[in-house]
C-alpha cells in the first residue's frame, strides 16, 4: 500500500479497484468470514464491544468470568446462566441484516465459495445462504443433544424449556441437554477442519464483524494466498488485516460497508431488494 497516499483516498481508490476486480468476472471463489458484528444491527449483542457486548452484560448471571457462560466444564456444574442467556438469543425473533443479504447475493451471483461463520444465530441461513455454502465453525442452535449419551433431543422440547428458562434433561439418561454450540473446551465441528483449506483456493476474502480473537477461526484469513485480496468490513482493524499489500479496509458499520461495496459493484438496488424480501 502506497503510504504517501492519504488514507481517505486510499480507501476510495481501493474500493473502486476492488469493484473493478469483482466486475471483471475474474472473481469466482469468494470466501467470507463473519462474527457477531454482522448481527448487532439485528438486535443481537456481540461479545466484546465495551458497553453493549454480551460479556460486559453478564454480571447479573454471577459468573466467575464472562466466558464461563460458554464453558463446558462450568456448564456441567451450573447450566442456569447459559439457559438464561439462550432465552434471550435463541433464533426465531431476529431478522437478518443487509450484511447477511450481501453474502446471499454473492451466492446468487455464483461466486460464493464458502461462508465461515462464528455466529450461532442461524441468520445466514435465514438470509438464504444454502446449507452447503455455510460452515458454522462454532456450531449453532440448529441441533441439540445430551452431553452424556449424545442422544439427539427434540427441537420442540428444547424450545419449551428455553421459553420457560428451565433446564432440558435427556429423555434417555437424564443427562444435561445442550445445543450443538461449540463451548470453550470443546472441539470445533469436523466441517471446520474439512473446509479450512478453502481460503487458499479463493480469489477474494471478505472478513466481517469479528474481533478475530478466538482460534482456530482467527487464523482463517492467514490461509489465503498472498495474491488474494482481503477485505475487512469492521468497526476497527483486527487480526493482521491491513498489513497485507492487497488488504482493503472498509472500517465502520458492517451494513454501511456492504452497501458501499455493493454500490461500487452496481449491485445496490439488487441487494436492497433482496434484503427487503428477507
Ligand atoms: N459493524 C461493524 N463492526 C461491528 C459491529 C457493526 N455493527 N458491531 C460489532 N462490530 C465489531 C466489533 O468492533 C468487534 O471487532 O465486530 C467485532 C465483534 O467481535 P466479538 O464481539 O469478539 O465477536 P466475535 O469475533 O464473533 O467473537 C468470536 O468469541 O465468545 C466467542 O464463540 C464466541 O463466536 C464467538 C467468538
Amino acid at each position: 500500500i502506497d503510504e504517501s497516499v492519504p488514507p481517505q483516498t486510499l480507501k476510495a481508490r481501493d474500493l473502486e479497484a476492488l469493484a473493478d476486480y469483482i466486475k471483471s468476472g475474474k472473481v469466482k471463489n469468494v470466501v467470507v468470514m463473519t462474527g457477531a458484528g454482522i448481527s448487532t444491527s439485528a438486535g443481537i449483542p456481540d461479545f466484546r464491544s465495551p458497553d453493549t457486548g454480551l460479556y460486559a452484560n453478564l454480571a447479573r448471571l454471577n459468573l466467575p468470568y464472562a466466558e464461563a457462560v460458554f464453558d463446558i466444564s462450568y456448564f456441567k456444574e451450573n447450566p442456569e446462566p447459559f439457559y438464561t442467556l439462550a432465552h434471550e438469543i435463541y433464533p426465531g425473533k431476529y431478522r437478518p441484516t443487509i450484511a447477511h443479504s450481501f453474502i446471499r447475493l454473492l451466492h446468487d451471483k455464483g461466486i460464493l465459495l464458502k461462508l465461515f461463520t462464528q455466529n450461532i444465530d442461524c441468520l445466514e441461513r435465514e438470509a438464504g445462504v444454502p446449507d452447503d455454502k455455510i460452515v458454522e465453525a462454532h456450531g449453532s442452535f440448529a441441533r441439540q443433544s445430551c452431553i452424556e449419551c449424545h442422544q439427539p433431543y427434540p427441537e420442540d422440547d428444547i424450545k419449551q424449556h428455553i421459553a420457560a428458562k428451565s433446564i432440558p434433561r435427556c429423555h434417555e439418561c437424564k443427562g444435561l441437554v445442550k445445543p450443538e454450540i461449540v463451548f470453550f473446551g470443546e472441539q470445533l465441528p469436523a466441517a471446520f477442519f474439512h473446509n479450512r483449506h478453502l481460503p487458499q483456493d479463493s480469489d477474494l476474502c471478505i472478513v466481517m464483524g469479528t474481533s478475530l480473537t478466538v482460534q482456530p477461526f482467527a487464523s482463517l484469513p492467514e490461509m489465503t494466498r498472498t495474491a488474494t485480496p482481503r477485505v475487512l468490513i469492521n468497526k476497527e482493524r483486527v487480526g493482521g488485516l491491513g498489513s497485507g499489500t492487497d488488504d482493503i479496509l472498509l472500517l465502520g458499520d458492517c451494513d454501511d460497508g456492504v452497501k458501499k461495496l455493493a454500490k461500487a459493484c452496481g449491485w445496490l438496488g439488487e441487494l436492497e431488494k433482496l434484503w427487503a424480501k428477507t
